[in-house]
């Protein structure tokens, strides 16, 4: 029997220390960018560690941490997108559609700055410091999204997906997915 507003826990320890710890790291990668490479490269180096942890636990960690909880086909995607659109939504207590692709296309582009940025070696011009600040500018528009979207489902649904990667719960409601 599924209990209607019963307080769940979602987001495990791990997964809540890899996005806030993520999203420190990623601040510190790009503040020290310019003037601080040692910096730059142990912050860029975390990162990977970081998503490869997240890649295993996205395999064998808890429910909602899975990649089959949260990576859904077209269909299903396209149908979410058009019921945002109208205004719509189906409440998900783990990631929504959108919001799954989201998190590939964010674990895909860290991916790639960050090996990238290990290629790029003492070289100060060639095809690897192209791609490692193509992925990075690209990683910071992804995130843009990402913070939009967060906020635009929080306000849709009414509830705080912020404190819910802090605290790790959320309310279940009847209707969700
Ligand atoms: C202050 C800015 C940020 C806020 C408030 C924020 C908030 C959130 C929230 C609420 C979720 C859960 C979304 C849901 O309920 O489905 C989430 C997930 C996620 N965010 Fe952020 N985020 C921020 C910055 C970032 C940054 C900078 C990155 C990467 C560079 C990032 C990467 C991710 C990833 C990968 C997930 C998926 C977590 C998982 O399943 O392991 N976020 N974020």
């Amino acid at each position: 029997m599924v209990l209607e507003n019963q307080k769940v826990l979602v987001w495990d320890p791990f997964v809540r220390v890899f996005h806030w710890s993520l999203v420190l790291f990623y601040l510190v990668a790009w503040v020290s960018a310019e003037e601080w490479a040692s910096l730059h490269e142990r912050a860029g180096y975390f990162i990977l560690v970081l998503l490869g942890l997240r890649i295993v636990w996205g395999v064998i960690g808890t429910q909602h941490a899975r990649f089959r909880d949260f990576v859904y086909g077209g269909t299903v995607t396209v149908g979410y997108l058009r019921s945002l659109r109208a205004g719509t939504p189906r409440h998900y207590l783990g990631h929504n559609p959108a919001g799954g692709w989201m998190v590939i296309a964010l674990l895909l582009s860290l991916a790639v700055a960050g090996v990238s940025g290990i290629l790029i070696g003492d070289a100060e011009h060639g095809v690897w410091k192209e791609i490692h600040e193509g992925s990075a500018n690209m990683t910071l528009l992804l995130v843009v999204v990402h913070v939009s979207g967060v906020v635009l489902a929080s306000l849709i649904h009414g509830e705080n997906l912020v404190r819910a990667m802090l605290t790790g719960h959320k309310m279940r409601r009847s209707e969700d997915v």
